[in-house]
């Protein structure tokens, strides 16, 4: 996505007038699309270098010196248990590092914009969560998520999950956000769940991962019932 094609709109109906909620409403930041936050943010959003912070965390883009942090989830089988990929050993989270350093701007359809979640209180990334530009005309974009079990059970993966609704229907001006998982993984769907996303669809068998037929639930939020749930809280 070039710079020119991130959408401004206008804060979305329920976040305007408040100004807890959007504190850069009257005084934009210069470059860059608009801030629109949600609950719990405070940070500004641009293309190039996002931090985003929310009540008990730190989104921003990964760097090198992540790799400690990185290794230890990305080498656990239980995290990996319904991912695409295996547990990594240090070769493999190394290279996934250098990816997901890389994965800073959203400028062409089927990019992932990474974020590394910082919990504030052990100044650890306890994770990772991005968004996927998947069509521009159809304004539709995908959301996932991985988070350290050392730091799972807190809502802290829910936080940020909720940062990137925010970012996507605010300042990506999406219309439709996606995400799925195998049908076994529990705590994921019950994520997706919590933060609005409604379960469109169980693929029976729809991928064959690590030997075995798997089935995939499909989840999905629109716009509207993203304000519309913003506008209750
Ligand atoms: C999917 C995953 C991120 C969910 O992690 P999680 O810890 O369940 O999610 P959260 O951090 O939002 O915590 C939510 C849990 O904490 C509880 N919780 C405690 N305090 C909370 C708070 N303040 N706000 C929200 N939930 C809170 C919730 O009740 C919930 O527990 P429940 O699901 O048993 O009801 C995690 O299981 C994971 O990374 N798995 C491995 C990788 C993976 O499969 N990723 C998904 C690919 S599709």
């Amino acid at each position: 996505m070039s710079a020119g094609t991130w959408s401004e709109p206008g804060p979305p109906e329920g976040l305007r007038g408040r100004a807890r909620a959007w504190p850069g409403a009257s005084r934009p930041p210069r470059a860059g699309p608009k801030l629109l936050l949600g609950p719990g943010y405070h940070g500004p959003v641009t293309p190039g270098a996002t931090t985003i912070e929310t009540t008990r965390l730190i989104l921003r883009p990964f760097n090198p010196d992540d790799f400690d942090d990185l290794y230890a989830y990305q080498s656990r089988p239980d995290v990996a248990r319904y991912l695409h990929w295996e547990a990594r050993d240090r070769t493999q989270v190394q290279q996934a590092l250098e990816e997901q350093c890389s994965e800073t701007t959203l400028d062409a359809e089927g990019k992932w914009l990474t974020f590394a979640v910082v919990w504030r209180e052990v100044h650890k990334v306890v994770g990772e969560i991005g968004l996927k530009w998947l069509s521009q005309e159809h304004r539709q974009g995908e959301t996932g998520f991985v988070f350290n079990p050392d730091y799972q059970g807190r809502g802290l993966a829910t936080e940020a999950a909720e940062a990137m609704l925010a970012l996507g229907f605010g300042s990506l001006g999406w219309h439709r956000i996606v995400g799925s998982c195998d049908a076994r993984n529990h705590a994921s769907a019950r994520l997706m769940e919590r933060i609005g996303m409604r379960r469109e669809a169980h693929l029976m068998h729809s991928e064959f991962i690590k030997g075995e037929w798997t089935d995939e639930l499909v989840f999905a939020i629109l716009d509207q019932e993203w304000k519309a749930r913003l506008r209750k809280t």
